[in-house]
């Protein structure tokens, strides 16, 4: 078998973690030459991340600007992009998720013709506007791609019910499992920070369709939490993201258990999941993640595109309004059968198996 060129473009946090587990084991296949391109949509968040697997990629664009537009990223992304496909020639490309890095990254592909893997693929609410930009991007990203490598079967459905093949679907667990799995299985030190007598609430926050006063609403129930529990421990990383670091430091700043700090890396996030009580996030991974160590999530949004978890009973959805916020939160502190129900340590989004099934999705078709 002949040795294929296959880039592995990845933007933000989320899809260095999720594409890692598939770059180190592409790595070890001696028919690929893996090539991987960081577009650094994000700089910081990615880098982070980066390293922490011991990824160094091979072309970096270096895209991210402060504050930074969609329509400017996307143009910025289809034109570097373009420039990578040309000089590269890959054989095929993979992308990640839901990003715009993902989604102009699989239009960059269309208009040169290069094959699209698409990880994580199938991901819906059906309602365009929510998540924004996210399910316009999973969506153009989905009808662009060549192979789809579904997390579930529920996303199976979704991609057959817009016409996918069959033939082009493989469900293969969402990657985030292979990189958590072996991220807690590694010796983590104890905060030293942290008193461990007390309960841990973690909280994340990110989302651009929260800008503005739904997350004002987010900051005022976090404040309300901490102002009415002082025996419990809130700890928010905070996304760096000026819409969102200015508003929380704003509103959350000065109360003596809740601390706000930088971004955790990867594997001190996921020590402080695992010592957590319960999560309160917006975020997409998380709802992935915490399920699998057996933690409850209330998730500040009120739609998901990751339903298995919300039915299996460990995650629940709970709006942006702040005093459904409060009240779910309350019940969690307060009523231990209620959170009992919500503590499995059961994940339906994988095995820790998913990028050796991708991987020989690949060798499959390339043999
Ligand atoms: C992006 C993704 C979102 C994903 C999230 C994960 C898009 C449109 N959005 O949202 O789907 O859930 O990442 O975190 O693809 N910034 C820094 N340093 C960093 C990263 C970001 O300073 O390392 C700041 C910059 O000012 C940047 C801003 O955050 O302009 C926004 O970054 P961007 O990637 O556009 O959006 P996110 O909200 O991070
Ligand atoms: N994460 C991290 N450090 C943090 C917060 C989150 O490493 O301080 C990880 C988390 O474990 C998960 C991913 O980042 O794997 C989620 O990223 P984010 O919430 O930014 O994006 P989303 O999943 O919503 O797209």
């Amino acid at each position: 078998m002949s040795v294929k060129k296959i880039l592995c473009v990845v933007g933000t946090r989320p899809e260095a973690i999720k594409m890692a587990p598939v770059i180190l084991a592409l790595k070890k296949e001696r028919w690929v030459d893996v090539r991987v391109v960081a577009t650094a949509q994000h700089r910081h968040l990615l880098d982070q991340i980066l390293v922490y697997f011991g990824i160094e990629p091979d072309i970096d664009l270096d895209i991210m600007r402060p504050s930074q537009t969609l329509a400017s990223l996307t143009a910025q992304l289809l034109l570097d992009l373009d420039a990578v496909l040309l000089t590269e020639q890959p054989d095929a490309v993979l992308v990640q998720g839901d990003t715009t890095s993902a989604m102009a990254c699989a239009l960059a592909c269309f208009y040169r013709r290069v094959p699209v893997g698409h990880i994580e693929a199938g991901l819906r609410t059906w309602d365009t506007h929510h998540p924004f930009p996210e399910e316009a991007n999973r969506v153009i990203t989905g009808k662009l791609a060549r192979w789809h490598f579904a997390s579930t079967q529920s996303a199976r459905q979704n991609l057959l019910r817009e016409g996918v093949s069959s033939a082009d679907i493989f469900v293969t667990g969402n990657t985030v499992i292979d990189a958590l799995l072996a991220t807690a299985a590694r010796e983590i030190a104890p905060d030293p920070d942290r008193d461990p007598s007390k309960r841990l609430v973690l909280v994340t926050a990110h989302r651009r369709e929260h800008f503005g006063e739904p997350f004002r609403n987010i900051c005022l129930a976090l404040r309300t939490l901490a102002e009415n529990n002082p025996e419990v421990q809130f700890l928010y990383p905070v996304h760096p993201n000026p819409n969102i670091k200015d508003v929380a430091q704003a509103c959350l700043a000065g109360l003596s258990n809740f601390t706000l700090c930088a971004p955790l890396d990867y594997a001190a996030f996921i020590a402080a999941m695992n010592v957590a009580y319960f999560i309160l996030t917006d975020s997409g991974g998380i709802q992935e993640e915490a399920p699998a160590l057996g933690k409850p999530v209330l998730v500040m949004r009120d739609e998901t595109e990751r339903p298995e978890a919300v039915e299996q009973g460990s995650v629940k959805l709970v709006g942006v309004e702040a005093e459904s916020i409060v009240k779910e939160a309350q019940r969690l502190l307060d009523d231990e059968p209620a959170y009992r129900l919500m503590a499995r340590g059961v994940s339906p989004y994988g095995d820790g198996q998913a990028a050796g099934r991708i991987v020989t999705v690949l060798r499959e078709h390339f043999s």
